[in-house]
């Protein structure tokens, strides 16, 4: 693996750490930094619960303020170290990540290693993800008119786009979801978590047996099979723009029946009827070609052949231009019912396992792992 040029970071914290609390914080030019732990300490006063703002599968994470007067979100790993790569490989990787720079994309500021800790530090994003702020309510819902929905779906297919295909060499994320879109102060969408899936999950081949990702976003060759590919992460992105123009939860269950937003989109649009999947909490007040023509895009990009999903770019050209999406044609898309299909071998293997929401990460081998039940049990 190519070890990027550790000059590039800001000076190391550990030479100068003795009679100021904040040894590097003057020079700070946008380059990869160390911080030490001290530092997030005391920018997160001591990691005070006050100060969460999240919590993933991998820790919690808290709001920071530097002595710049930033702020960042400091993200605690709570992966087992022994789990990761060694540290100096751990410390280059995130250095390559924090490089790459775009407008939708979260930009990773840097990370703290000291013995069995692991922080990384993020720009802090005032609003929060996509999930917290726009979907669970009808109240949140109602803040989200046509053109904010508009320009966030346009804005995350450019950070995917420029993480698929302008990126050499690219990086599927592999967990797009709406946990992962973060929202700055001008609810700009802001891509997070790439190239973690792949840091963090210690994978060694493209096609792996270890999935990692979350239920209802799943692509299902990636859920059966393990293959990640650029047209996964375009599946994911399928769902996440349905979810985005209906409001609706990836996953529903009434009376014990499950029924994800892809199966109602796909019902809808056999019945001729996709516009009824609008959310209703727009009011009638959207353009009604432009959101059938969204919500086309969405299929188009959950069908079941991954090749015959568009690649990102063209769906940033679909979203932006006024293309005529009457007359396209587009197949049937990727259930996930063989993830339900586990899910009942899984729960009579181990009835017992502790159960976790449709909305977590989940990495499992599917082959054998308890844990694949932990995360696919309601
Ligand atoms: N840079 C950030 N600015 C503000 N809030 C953030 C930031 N990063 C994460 N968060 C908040 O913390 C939560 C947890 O983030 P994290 O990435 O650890 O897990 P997740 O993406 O929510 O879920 P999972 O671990 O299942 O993938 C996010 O959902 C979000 O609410
Ligand atoms: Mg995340």
């Amino acid at each position: 693996m190519k070890i990027p040029c550790f000059s590039c970071f800001s000076p190391s914290t550990t030479e100068k750490n003795n009679n100021n609390d904040y040894p590097d914080e003057e020079i700070n030019d946008g380059s990869f930094r160390l911080f030490t732990h001290k530092q997030l300490k005391l920018a997160t006063r001591n990691f005070h619960s006050s100060e969460k703002v999240g919590e993933g599968g991998f820790g919690s994470v808290f709001k920071g303020k530097l002595v710049d007067g930033s702020f960042v979100a400091v993200k605690v790993l709570s992966v087992e170290v022994e789990s990761m790569r060694g540290e100096r490989e751990f410390v280059a990787e995130l250095a390559t990540l924090a490089n790459i720079k775009h407008q939708n994309l979260v930009s990773l500021k840097g990370c703290c290693v000291e013995g069995a800790y692991r922080y990384l530090v993020y720009d802090y994003m005032e609003n929060n993800s996509l999930y917290n702020t726009f979907l669970g309510s009808e109240e949140r819902r109602m803040r989200f008119n046509w053109e904010i929905r508009k320009d966030v779906s346009i804005g995350v297919a450019r950070g995917l786009d420029f993480l698929h295909e302008e990126l050499k060499p690219h990086i599927v994320h592999r967990d797009i979801k709406a946990k992962n879109i973060l929202l700055d102060r001008n609810f700009i969408p802001k891509v997070s978590d790439f190239g973690l899936a792949k840091l963090l999950r210690d994978e060694t081949s493209y096609i792996s047996t270890r999935v990692a990702g979350t239920l209802g976003y799943l692509a299902p060759e990636y859920a059966n099979s393990g293959q990640v590919s650029r047209k996964s992460d375009v599946y994911s992105f399928g769902v996440l723009l349905l979810q985005i123009v209906s409001g609706l939860a990836v996953v529903d269950a009434y009376q014990d029946i499950e029924r994800f937003i892809v199966e109602k989109a796909w019902a809808a649009y056999q019945s001729n009827d996709l516009l009824k999947l609008v959310d209703p909490m727009l009011n009638m007040n959207f353009p009604e070609e432009e959101a059938l023509k969204f919500l086309k895009v969405g299929l188009l990009c959950v069908q079941e052949t991954a090749k015959l999903r568009p690649r990102m770019s063209e769906v940033v050209e679909k979203l932006t231009k006024d293309i005529d999406m009457r007359d396209v044609h587009i197949s049937k898309p990727g259930f996930v019912a063989d993830l339900r299909n586990i899910r009942i071998k899984q729960q009579n293997l181990n009835s017992s396992e502790e159960s976790s929401s449709a909305g977590a990460t989940f990495t499992s081998s599917i082959s054998s792992s308890a844990n694949l039940a932990r995360y696919l049990l309601d």
